[in-house]
This record gives C-alpha cells, sequence and structure tokens, in this order.
C-alpha cells in the first residue's frame, strides 16, 4: 500500500518540530504539521530559522519505526533518514525543474545558495531509533533576505513562478513517500545511498574549508562518506580526512 501523510495545517506556531513533540502521543506515524507562519523556528547548530509569513513551506514529519510503523532501522543506520529526505526534495527541485544539490549532511544547495534547511531529531530506543522528527524549510516565494543571511535563494528566485505552497507540500510528500518505501529494504537503503553520493554539492571538486578543530582554512576535495556517515575529503597531502558534522565548515 502507497505511504499516506495525515498533513495538519496550522496558522501559526512557534516551531513545528516543537508542536510534534508537544503533541506527540495523539500523532500517529507519518503526521505533518505545516505552519503558514512560524514564529521561534529552530535551525541546526542552535540557529534560528526565520521566514517571511505566508511565504515559504515550514512543516514537521513523524516517523515512528519499529512494530507497525516503519521497518525497523538500526540507530547505526540513523543517516538513512537524511538521504530519504534530501533525495525526496531533490527529485521534488528537478521535477520543478530545478537542479539541486545535497550539502552534506542534509542542506539543499542551487550552485552556492542554500534552498532548504533541515533540522532532524532523532531519539533512539537501544540501538535502534525510535521516531524522527524531520523538519524542513523551503524557500518558495520569499524573494528578499535579511542581510545576516549569507547566502539564501527560494524556488520563486530561482525560475520566476510563484508557488501554491499547499500544492507543494503535497508533491513532495507524494515524493517523500516513494523513498520511505525504498528505505524499507537493505538493497534499497544501499541504492538511496549511492544515488546520495551522485547528488553531492562539491563532489570531486577542489573547495576551501575550515577545520573547525584548529581552525585551519585548507583547500580540499570531496570524496564521498564513511559508513558512520562522515565527510570524506582530500586533504593538501594527499591523505584522506574524515569530518563530523561540527568539525569542518564550508567556505562559500
Ligand atoms: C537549518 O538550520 O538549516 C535547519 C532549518 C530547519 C527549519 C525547519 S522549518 C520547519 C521545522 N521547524 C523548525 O523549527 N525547524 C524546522
Amino acid at each position: 500500500m502507497a505511504i499516506q501523510f495525515d498533513t495538519i495545517w496550522m496558522e501559526s506556531v512557534d516551531s513545528t518540530n516543537t508542536e510534534i513533540v508537544r503533541r506527540y502521543d495523539s500523532l500517529d506515524n507519518l503526521s505533518v504539521i505545516a505552519a503558514v507562519n512560524q514564529t521561534a523556528g529552530r535551525g541546526q547548530r542552535g540557529n534560528v530559522w526565520t521566514v517571511e509569513p505566508g511565504a515559504n513551506l515550514t512543516f514537521s514529519i513523524l516517523l515512528r519505526f519499529g512494530e507497525s510503523c516503519l521497518a525497523p532501522l538500526k540507530a547505526s543506520s540513523q543517516f538513512t533518514i537524511s538521504e530519504a529526505v534530501t533525495l525526496a526534495l531533490a527529485e521534488y527541485f528537478e521535477g520543478e525543474g530545478i537542479n539541486a544539490k545535497i550539502k552534506w549532511p542534509n542542506d539543499i544547495y542551487v550552485r552556492d545558495r542554500k534552498l532548504v534547511g533541515i533540522l532532524i531529531e532523532n531519539s533512539l530506543k537501544g540501538d535502534e531509533v525510535g521516531r524522527s522528527i524531520v523538519g524542513i524549510g523551503i524557500n518558495c516565494n520569499q524573494r528578499e533576505f535579511p542581510p545576516q543571511l549569507m547566502n539564501p535563494t527560494s524556488m520563486s528566485l530561482l525560475t520566476g513562478k510563484r508557488y501554491d505552497t499547499k500544492a507543494a507540500l503535497d508533491d513532495f510528500l507524494a515524493v517523500l513517500g516513494k523513498y520511505l518505501e525504498i528505505m524499507e529494504t537493505s538493497e534499497g537503503r544501499s541504492q538511496m545511498h549511492q544515488l546520495y553520493l551522485t547528488k553531492m554539492y562539491r563532489l570531486g571538486e577542489l573547495h576551501e574549508y575550515t577545520d573547525c578543530l584548529t581552525g585551519e582554512v585548507f583547500n580540499g576535495t570531496i570524496k564521498g562518506i564513511s559508513e558512520s556517515a562522515l565527510l570524506q575529503v582530500e586533504m593538501p597531502d594527499g591523505s584522506i580526512k574524515e569530518f563530523a558534522f561540527k568539525e569542518i565548515s564550508y567556505i562559500l
């Protein structure tokens, strides 16, 4: 049976990720909470996610794993969730004529500009993922951004069109459903992993990065990601170094 989402639209909420937590006990697997206006959106690394009310898509998806939910997922394989979500976004954008790349671990970029931010909050049960709250902010119709945001873009800036955000959410969820089905088998997961590599931003290109642990700026080439989802970068001396999320910063 095709995967179905149960979407609740709210006029205004602080953060859709937080709202999922508040309503957790009454929500089924595959519930989606979307907000026309999000007043205290949360981003990665403790940042805030601020958007023009009504212009963009801000929503969160509840994924439960285990019995009568999605197939059990080992904690060590939790990066698969990022892969499914980012691949679904890339495919959705392709359908809209936008060539999007995945900036490891889970941003969506078009050229050097950020189109989507993703905040995935997993909770583990022993060595498995119990549930995941996948928060997604897609810049749809916003055309002007605060100057402190370094490099944002939007679907509208890229294509010149205006988007119906409710229809856009439904279209995206249809693609995501397909990837959640693919995620159910180990063969599907390894196919997704290969596909993720082909969609990676800056893969095989020489660019500048900062090693956040030493402060050193270096020229490196992204070669791939390790089994444990670390970023593998070829360093100036030819060695391959693996970085965790907070250990490397892309210089744009
Ligand atoms: C990032 O820092 O790039 C991640 C931003 C994630 C923003 C989305 S908007 C919907 C959901 N609710 C939140 O509070 N954050 C995520």
